[in-house]
């Protein structure tokens, strides 16, 4: 095998679905690993059959667990694998556990590594991403840099230039290449919405793993509920937190299962503004114009600001951004959207992918 490519979660899956089929056309072997950190159908397998990622070759079936639990079971089997298939190159994705781990796993054999997405930082590193990227980008051969800013970053951090490629965002590609099938009314349909409703999702731990701040921001989001109708396809990380706080006690919100790429993406272009604390949403709505509401004290997305419909709140001032962004409604049109934010992504990366394992 030339390329060895490691997903886990949910946010893995579109961003290595264009790199995979863009590299089909190049004639790179390559194999797709999955290492079970998100198992739930409609956590992983819902996003391979929308997505049309072929079916992983391994599924290591770690599970749930601590952070030095999941991060070690991921490198104890990765490491048996890498050591009979030894691969040109190991691609990993984004900034989960199955992210950190695989890097570790290949640095310590002397396999090269490509990191998709890399630079992007938050300055916070009581969030467990930030570890995750900065150990990532450290130990990379090939950084893909979704945006400037990361660009800027990597140079700070002395990250040698000739490694870093600007290539664009390719969870945009797999937004791009979806668009035809979002339907609002479909969606809106199945879940029995109103024609103006908010979509909301939360699952970063400084939201919802302890009580008192699960308790403030159910107060907060049912503030919001006062004002509108709030769909929440909830991850499972908050359900049982949020549940307890009383998410389910207002009439407006409406608590889902986690929804399909399509419907998901379908909810939200129909949304009249989107409340929440993931990275990819952050990314999806600046280039669907719609207006985004970050329930964070600092995004590691800041072109999704600068150049997007985004914007960073807090559960006191939540209530009334809604407002104001309900009142001044959707982006106009024709915008300009981040650098390379194109479709293209996964191609370009492709390219610099079979130039490495043809030289390497
Ligand atoms: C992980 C990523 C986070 C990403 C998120 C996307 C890390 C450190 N975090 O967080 O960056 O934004 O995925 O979704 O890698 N669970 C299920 N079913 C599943 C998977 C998880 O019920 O299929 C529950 C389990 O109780 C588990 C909890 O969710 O303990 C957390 O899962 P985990 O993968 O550890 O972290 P996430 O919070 O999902
Ligand atoms: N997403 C989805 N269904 C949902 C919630 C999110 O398909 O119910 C998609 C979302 O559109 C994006 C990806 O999952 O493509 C983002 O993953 P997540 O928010 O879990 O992780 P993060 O980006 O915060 O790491």
């Amino acid at each position: 095998v030339q390329v060895i490519h490691i997903t886990g979660a949910r946010p893995n899956f579109p961003k290595a679905a264009p790199v995979i089929r863009a590299l089909d056309g190049c004639h790179v072997r390559q194999q797709l690993v999955h290492t079970g950190q998100h198992y739930d159908e409609r956590m992983s397998e819902v996003f391979f059959r929308q997505l049309g990622l072929p079916e992983p070759e391994l599924n290591l079936a770690v599970g749930s667990g601590s952070h030095a639990f999941q991060t070690g079971e991921i490198m104890n089997r990765l490491e048996r694998l890498f050591q009979t298939a030894r691969p040109g190159l190991v691609v990993v994705y984004g900034d989960v556990n199955s992210t950190v781990a695989a890097a570790l796993v290949a640095a310590k054999l002397g396999i090269p590594i490509a990191h998709v997405e890399a630079g992007l930082r938050s300055f916070n590193r009581s969030m467990p991403e930030e570890v995750n990227r900065l150990v990532t980008d450290r130990l990379s051969d090939l950084l893909f840099a979704t945006s400037p800013d990361a660009l800027v970053n990597l140079g700070n951090e002395g990250i040698n230039a000739d490694r870093v490629f600007f290539t664009g965002n390719p969870m945009i590609d797999t937004l791009m290449a979806n668009l035809h099938r979002f339907d609002v009314a479909a969606a809106r349909a199945q879940l029995s919405l109103p024609e103006r409703y908010v979509v909301a999702t939360l699952h970063r731990p400084s939201n919802v793993d302890n009580p008192g701040d699960a308790a403030e921001l159910v107060k907060a989001l049912h503030a919001v509920a006062d004002q509108t109708h709030i769909v929440l396809p909830l991850h499972p990380r908050g359900r049982n937190s949020l549940a307890d706080a009383g998410l389910f006690l207002h009439p407006n919100l409406r608590v889902a299962d986690p929804l399909g790429y399509v419907e998901f993406l379908s909810l939200v272009r129909g949304a009249k503004a989107v409340l929440t604390d993931s990275g990819g949403v952050q990314e999806e709505t600046t280039m669907l114009g719609i207006p985004c509401l970050t329930l964070r004290d600092e995004t590691e997305r800041p072109v999704t600001v600068t150049q997007g419909t985004n914007r960073l709140v807090t559960r006191e001032n939540l209530a009334e951004e809604v407002r104001g962004v309900l009142a001044a409604g959707h982006r106009a049109a024709g915008w300009p959207t981040p650098p390379l934010w194109d479709g293209r992504a996964g191609a370009r990366i492709a390219e610099v992918i079979e130039r490495f394992v043809g030289t390497h």
